[in-house]
């Protein structure tokens, strides 16, 4: 009798889809959350974008939506993942506009006066920068309000930040602990959701573009289900914020 063929490990996505069945979805929500954000905001004016914790290249990077509604939109990808920056460096740095750069969001003053993003971006203008999927990577002992602090310390006004962050109500901690232990052996180091609280604090003294910090999927929603904003659950919450005059 033919031998029965072992079933495939689980890869990392498979074991966090196992913990928090939502992620597959929420992952999708929040590529279509950096859609509808970064087009709305190239369609009011903002030219150069940032995105930190880029991560591989996929379908509508920042550099295509932008460039949809503005053939003259420059965006620099970040990303500290050496896999990630060879895969970034080989699909992306060729298109018009784009640059990829090697940099850690746990050192932002390095990150920011590298020479090759001052070049690419001018931060005496506004700029829009994403940390989407990335903040909830940096542990509390790395100091991530005094690393989001730098972020937006230099940006002008009429800047913008776009967030995302994994959230957990404080009884579903357990879940995230689990989901923590699983990603501490991929290249992302370990996952902190974080309160309502703290992620509105990332935020403070921004003015919040409607519909504010929500779950992604109800950020602007293509679909009425979508617009439920269920907290109760852990999942990844998005806003979109504006440096005031
Ligand atoms: C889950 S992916 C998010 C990708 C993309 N921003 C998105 O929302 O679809 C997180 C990315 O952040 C990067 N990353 C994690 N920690 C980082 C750090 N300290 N500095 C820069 N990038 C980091 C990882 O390498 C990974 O590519």
């Amino acid at each position: 009798m033919p031998s029965t063929p072992r079933r495939p490990e689980q890869t990392t996505a498979d074991k966090i889809i196992s913990i928090v069945p939502s992620v597959g979805p929420t992952t999708q929500a929040n590529r279509a959350f950096l859609g509808k954000a970064v087009s709305l905001l190239a369609e009011e004016g903002v030219r150069q974008f940032v995105d930190i914790g880029a991560g591989l290249p996929t379908q509508d990077n920042v550099h295509q939506v932008a460039q949809r509604v503005a053939a003259d939109a420059r965006t620099a990808y970040i990303d500290n993942d050496p896999v990630v920056l060879v895969h970034a460096r080989a699909l992306l740095e060729d298109s018009p506009g784009t640059k990829v750069l090697d940099g850690d969001l746990r050192r932002p003053k390095e990150l920011f006066a590298d020479p090759a993003l001052r070049e690419h971006i001018d931060f005496d203008r506004p700029v829009a920068v994403l940390m989407l999927a990335v903040l909830h990577f940096i542990p509390d002992h790395d100091e991530v309000d005094a690393i989001v602090a730098t972020v937006r310390g230099a940006l002008v006004p009429g800047s913008y930040l776009l967030l995302s962050h994994f959230y957990t109500p404080d009884d579903e901690q357990a879940t995230v602990r689990a989901g923590a232990k699983v990603y501490s052996a991929t290249n992302s180091g370990s996952l902190t959701a974080r309160s309502l609280t703290r992620i509105n604090g990332y935020l403070a003294g921004l003015d919040l573009v409607a519909p504010g910090l929500v779950p992604v999927q109800a950020w602007r929603p293509d679909w009425e289900e979508d617009a439920v904003v269920d907290l109760s659950v852990p999942g990844l919450l998005g806003a979109v914020g504006r440096v005031p005059q």
